[in-house]
């Protein structure tokens, strides 16, 4: 990691070296790469997703195995919940929040749902309860002014994340492009009120340099990360991001159909490569089919039909690393760029 650390509200919050963020993705983000992440100075999250309680418990431990034994009761990562799951008559999801808060996680992630704000409510009654000192922090992903509104006022999270259009996995279909949204929260939000981080379509360090410079207090990035050893996408995704040019993606429902993961708030679809998956839903194919060649291609990693979430900056991408050096390498940059954005302020000499 570069020598310098970059300081903003958000890294002070969290009491991290750079304001860069790994994504909760699930079914893609476990224990080793959000720990990587961590070992790399930032911050890192773990996507409950549809996990089972066991598998759920196991990536905790991963993470914690892997960050030593130096962390006695508290875990330095955070934990992403999908709402829709949590808010699902009793949902095993509920236990997933419950084995996170047990364990101390520093910080939860909530997304897509309607109901975030009792879900908020409910880490802070739990952190009420165990009185040990420890205040969870609540990030709540947003897609709209009018929502991160609500989560600053009405839900009272503690971190803002303004996803863009152009975000890989699941979103809002109609939220504005991350250059239009971000600026847009940031002029509703009252100056360090609260920090908000950008999200969507992210791939390098001048990207988050430049978000830096819109005013954001840090940077997440999820597809990038796929783009990792430590990634639990199996490798032909992973071969088919980095053979994915720069207009390969599509917002779809084609996936959550072909897959059966219905239920998402109205108004939310994915972002994937698009592929013979999604042609087949545009062209009307009778679903019972779609589903049978997409659980076939599942099996045996067919690309020309599998699932492969990805924001738009996919293309840009081209090398699989350790999580930790993806960190280094984007804040080194992110660095570099900051530095390159300050010296074209002229003197008054010049
Ligand atoms: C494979 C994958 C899975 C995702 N799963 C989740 C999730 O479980 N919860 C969530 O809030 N967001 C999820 N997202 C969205 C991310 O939180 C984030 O907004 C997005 O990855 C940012 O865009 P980028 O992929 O272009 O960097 C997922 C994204 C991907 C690529």
């Amino acid at each position: 990691m570069s020598t310098k650390r970059i300081s903003t509200t958000f890294t002070r919050l969290l009491d991290v070296r750079t304001p860069i963020v790994s994504a909760p993705m699930a079914g893609a983000s476990g224990g080793a790469l959000a720990a990587g992440v961590v070992l790399g100075g930032g911050f890192g999250f773990i996507a409950a997703g549809y996990d089972s309680a066991s598998k759920f418990s196991s990536e905790l431990e991963l993470a914690r195995s892997i960050l030593g034994k130096h962390i006695p009761d508290r875990l330095p990562l955070g934990v992403g919940f999908l709402c829709w799951q949590l808010e699902k008559p009793n949902s095993p999801a509920v236990d997933l929040l419950t084995i996170a808060l047990e364990r101390r996680v520093q910080a939860i992630w909530f997304s897509f749902g309607t109901e975030i704000g009792r879900w908020a409510q409910y880490v802070r009654d739990y952190d009420r309860k165990l009185d040990d000192g420890h205040k969870t922090i609540i990030f709540a992903q947003i897609a709209s002014v009018e929502e991160a509104l609500v989560a600053v006022r009405d839900w009272k999270v503690d971190v803002l994340v303004a996803q863009g259009n152009e975000s890989g996995g699941h979103g809002v279909a109609a939220s504005p492009p991350l250059l239009t949204l971000l600026p847009a929260v940031l002029s509703l939000i009252r100056q360090n009120e609260i920090p908000v981080l950008g999200a969507g379509g992210l791939s390098s360090g001048a990207h988050a340099a430049s978000l830096l410079a819109l005013g954001a207090s840090g940077v997440v990035y999820g597809t990038r990360f796929l783009l990792t050893p430590e990634s639990l996408y199996s490798d032909a995704q992973k071969e088919a991001l980095l053979g994915a040019g720069v207009a390969s993606t599509v917002r779809t429902m084609a996936f959550d159909v072909a897959r059966g993961t219905l239920g998402w708030p109205s108004g939310v679809d994915g972002r994937g490569l698009r592929n013979e998956t999604v042609e087949d839903y545009d062209n009307g194919r009778d679903h019972s089919e779609l589903r049978q060649n997409f659980d076939e291609a599942m099996r045996q990693g067919d690309q020309s039909r599998m699932l492969v979430w990805a924001g738009t900056g996919v293309g840009l991408m081209n090398e699989i690393l350790p999580a930790k050096d993806v960190l280094e390498e984007l804040h080194r940059a992110c660095v570099e760029h900051l530095q390159l954005a300050y010296s074209c302020i002229a003197s008054d000499e010049d």
